[in-house]
């Protein structure tokens, strides 16, 4: 069996595919080119493959009849036209669960380092300016008492949540469907319509996949419907929101700030945001930490095993299913 591995991953998940197969591991230190790409997963019986990879009909066809699951490094999997891995007869698979923790922690620091203004202090602090301690001086966004509107209550939805409960803040949510009522009870947390979160949130934290729905869910008229003294979260992925709308907003002081660790145009950012004090951003830190990717290489490797192995895959995903 020839097993494509599109990137390095740890050690431990590469020793559960050799197991598995022959493995072959991309040298490059940069996410490989379409045609590269393509070229990689000929012959492949899998391909163990990562968020900026696009993985669509071509690929599947480069790779050949053979192929019989291609396992995402990832919870998200908008970058694989599932329909079309389906209709050649190849499952795919993601890594959910894993990764909620880190994720949810890189949120609420988001949320932490752009209401306390904590980059723009560091900033001043670096550039070695004058400062001294005075009542007025960079004052910062409380959170007690605030309400947190999670845009999605999938698993890291729930983890964001449990952790502004622990810091006072009231909960209220969007999603498709209605939480269970031991999640909401657990939560306080309280479903409005997507507007109403928008007009009622003092924090605006993102959680649902990216589906045709949801690009864009956040344009100008959602930034213009936000409390001027509100701030946006996105740990999910950049096209839920409108770069150029909320640059837009931010100039305008429509909203108070945002923390953004997941961009429209990976790895570019929109110029403007970099300009701004009340913006803080990290390049795609949700999961990265030592634990969590590696569990998420390891998810992925016993993925593939029990595809390889004639078993069913322990995460698979489905075409309309949610990513978070
Ligand atoms: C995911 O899992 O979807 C993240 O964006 C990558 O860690």
């Amino acid at each position: 069996m020839r097993i494509v591995v599109t990137r390095q991953i740890p050690e431990a998940a590469l020793v559960v595919l050799r197991e598995a197969g022959e493995v072959w591991v991309s040298g490059e230190d940069r996410p490989l080119t379409p045609d590269e790409l393509r070229e990689a997963v000929r012959g492949a019986d899998a391909v163990v493959s990562m968020l900026h990879d696009r993985i669509d009909g071509t690929v599947a066809e480069a790779a050949g009849p053979q192929l019989k699951v291609v396992a995402n490094v990832a919870v998200g999997y908008d970058n694989i036209d599932v329909p079309a891995l389906a209709g050649r007869g190849a499952a795919v698979t993601n890594t959910p669960g894993v990764l909620t923790d880190a994720t949810a922690d890189l949120a609420f620091a988001l949320l932490l380092a752009v209401t306390r203004r904590i980059g723009e202090g560091e900033r001043l602090l670096r550039a070695r300016r004058p400062w001294s301690f005075h009542l007025g001086f960079m004052l910062g966004a409380g959170l007690q008492g605030k309400t947190l509107g999670v845009v999605g209550l999938g698993q890291i939805g729930q983890a964001v949540a449990h952790r502004a409960r622990a810091f006072g803040m009231r909960i209220v949510y969007n999603g498709r469907s209605r939480a269970r009522p031991e999640v909401e009870s657990a939560l306080h947390a309280e479903r409005l319509p997507f507007r109403d979160l928008l007009t009622t949130a003092d924090v605006v934290s993102l959680h649902c996949p990216l589906t045709p729905e949801t690009r864009h869910l956040i344009d100008a008229e959602a930034l213009g419907a936000m409390k001027h003294t509100a701030f946006l979260i996105n740990t999910t992925r950049g096209p839920v929101v409108d770069e150029a709308a909320l640059a837009d907003a931010l100039l305008r002081r429509e909203i108070a700030g945002a923390g953004l660790d997941v961009f429209e145009k990976e790895p570019e950012v929109e110029p403007r945001l970099l300009e701004m004090d009340n913006v803080v951003v990290t390049p795609h830190l949700g999961s990265a930490t030592v634990e969590t990717r590696t569990e998420m290489a390891l998810l992925a490797a016993r993925n593939v095993a029990a595809v390889l192995s004639g078993e069913p895959p322990l995460n698979e995903v489905r075409a309309s299913g949610a990513a978070s």
